[in-house]
């Protein structure tokens, strides 16, 4: 009976070959729709990020990263000439209920968190005020890049009254307030960052991604191939960075192979509608899709897993992380004696041999199916802007922690891109596949400095 529900659990979670080449085709033609002038869903924001670095940006710069998991400051130095960074850095506890407060307890606790940074590391200096790159990695709308408007929260944040609003006024305000010699000169995206700070270092860098509590991606295009800018009369050969926003892909169910667990999740959370995408591959969801399918499992289906016993423990939502699948796919034991032990001593449940075989296939699939959707979009870029080759920059938890997410997201990459059989007729080299997902530098510490110096100069040269 387990095994028929495995064999079912594989049909429902598997997105083949040609379902991913069909997602990936769709994909394309939403990142037009993106830039067009009528809009489409995935938001394709402008982020005024002109260009890449030269390698002579120069100067000390502050860097705030509110991401989801910490609140990061770092204050850098960038050298004269392009080498080793001088970083200073704290990180602060993102309390959970800050998440789902006001937005006097977010700006208020982000600006104490400056303060206390600032009363640290410059203790009795008197300042001038320092400038700041301000990763903000949700969706804003910017028309110049110390300002941005919330279109809305993700990655499960609900605070009232940001929808719709620029930060930045409120932010500087509970600066001001608390004298925090800072003066916010860039507002960036996580991806933005990823992008600038990984192509500093790599000159074949195109792409940005970040794999993490959220999932998105930036690259660059020309102003001339974004319709939607084309009344500010820009050169056309100037490059900007755009952030996808491409978790909004799909919000309206036309390819996705959602299936009911998805369904609920979407349901169920703060934004139901919204980042369709994203809630069937980041790292903030997989855990909780895993906790559906088991509850589904032990409670609606004919195999009743966990038969008799008290599973009260699994019925809180989000009270699995990605790390709990990141462990279940990790465990070394032929009979996954540590998959066993963990659902004891944190969920209370003894698990049988097939039960804890089931587990292990099903947390299998989830991390396999959010590796091959995103290698979706990651394709859909390279598709739209014609990269034969390139390298990724990504960062995030589920890049770089959850196993074998490299591996799968590169083989799906293949098979969307028809690798095997040579693109455009040509001999691949060996052991390098032509576009490569690799592991980012810096992108909300270094990247952010380097938005801010870039951006700094253009000021400065009154462009
Ligand atoms: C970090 C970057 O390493 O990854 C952040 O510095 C980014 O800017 C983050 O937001 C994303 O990963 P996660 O897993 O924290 O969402
Ligand atoms: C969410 C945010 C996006 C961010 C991503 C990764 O998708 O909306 O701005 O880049 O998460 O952190």
């Amino acid at each position: 009976d387990l095994l028929q529900e495995i064999k079912r659990l594989e049909d429902l979670f598997t997105v083949d070959t040609a379902k991913l080449k069909a997602i990936t085709s769709h994909f394309q033609d939403e990142l037009a729709r993106g830039l067009s002038k009528e809009g489409g869903s995935i938001p394709m924001n402008p982020t005024w990020c002109m260009g890449f670095p030269t390698g002579h940006e120069t100067g000390t710069f502050l860097a705030l990263d509110m991401g989801g998991t910490n609140l990061r400051v770092c204050e850098i130095n960038l050298p004269e000439e392009k080498g080793e960074f001088d970083i200073i850095q704290s990180k602060y506890r993102m309390p959970e209920e800050l998440k789902t407060g006001t937005a006097d307890e977010l700006w208020g606790y982000i600006a104490d968190c400056l303060q206390q940074f600032i009363e640290y590391h410059h203790e009795g200096e008197k300042l001038d005020k320092l400038p700041l790159g301000f990763t903000f990695s949700y969706p804003a709308t910017q028309d110049y890049i110390d300002h941005g408007v919330l279109q809305r929260w993700t990655k499960g944040f609900d605070i009232d009254g940001v929808e719709g609003k620029d930060v930045v006024p409120p932010f500087e305000a509970a600066l001001e307030e608390r004298g925090v010699p800072i003066k916010l000169t860039a507002l960036i995206n996580d991806t933005t960052g990823t992008l600038i700070a990984s192509a500093y270092t790599d000159s074949e860098m195109r792409i940005g991604c970040i794999f993490g509590t959220g999932c998105n991606a930036a690259y660059m295009e020309h102003c001339g191939d974004i319709p939607k800018l084309e009344h500010m009369k820009l050169d056309p050969n100037q490059e900007i960075a755009i952030n996808c926003e491409w978790g909004a892909f799909d919000n309206e169910h036309k390819i996705l192979p959602r299936t009911q667990y998805d369904i609920i999740i979407d349901k169920d959370s703060p934004r139901p509608g919204q980042q369709s995408f994203e809630k069937m591959v980041a790292g903030l969801y997989l855990g909780e899709l895993f906790r559906l399918v088991l509850l589904d499992l032990h409670e609606v289906a004919h195999v009743k897993i966990f038969e008799g016993q008290d599973v009260s423990s699994l019925k809180k939502p989000y009270s699995l992380d990605a790390s709990f699948l990141s462990d279940i796919e990790n465990d070394p034991f032929e009979n996954l004696s540590e998959t066993h032990d963990r659902f004891e001593k944190a969920l209370g449940i003894k698990c049988t041999k097939p039960e804890l075989e089931l587990i292990r296939r099903l947390a299998e699939l989830i991390g396999t199916r959010s590796a091959r959707l995103s290698a979706c979009g990651v394709a859909a870029i390279c598709l739209k802007k014609n990269y034969k080759t390139c390298h990724v920059g990504a960062d995030g938890s589920v890049f770089n922690k959850y196993p074998h997410f490299k591996a799968r997201g590169a083989q799906a990459l293949k098979e969307i891109l028809d690798w095997d059989k040579g693109r455009d007729g040509k001999a691949l080299g060996k052991g390098h596949d032509p576009v490569e997902i690799l592991p980012a530098e810096d992108g909300s510490g270094v990247g952010a400095a380097l938005i801010a110096a870039l951006t700094l100069k253009r000021v400065q040269e009154g462009k």
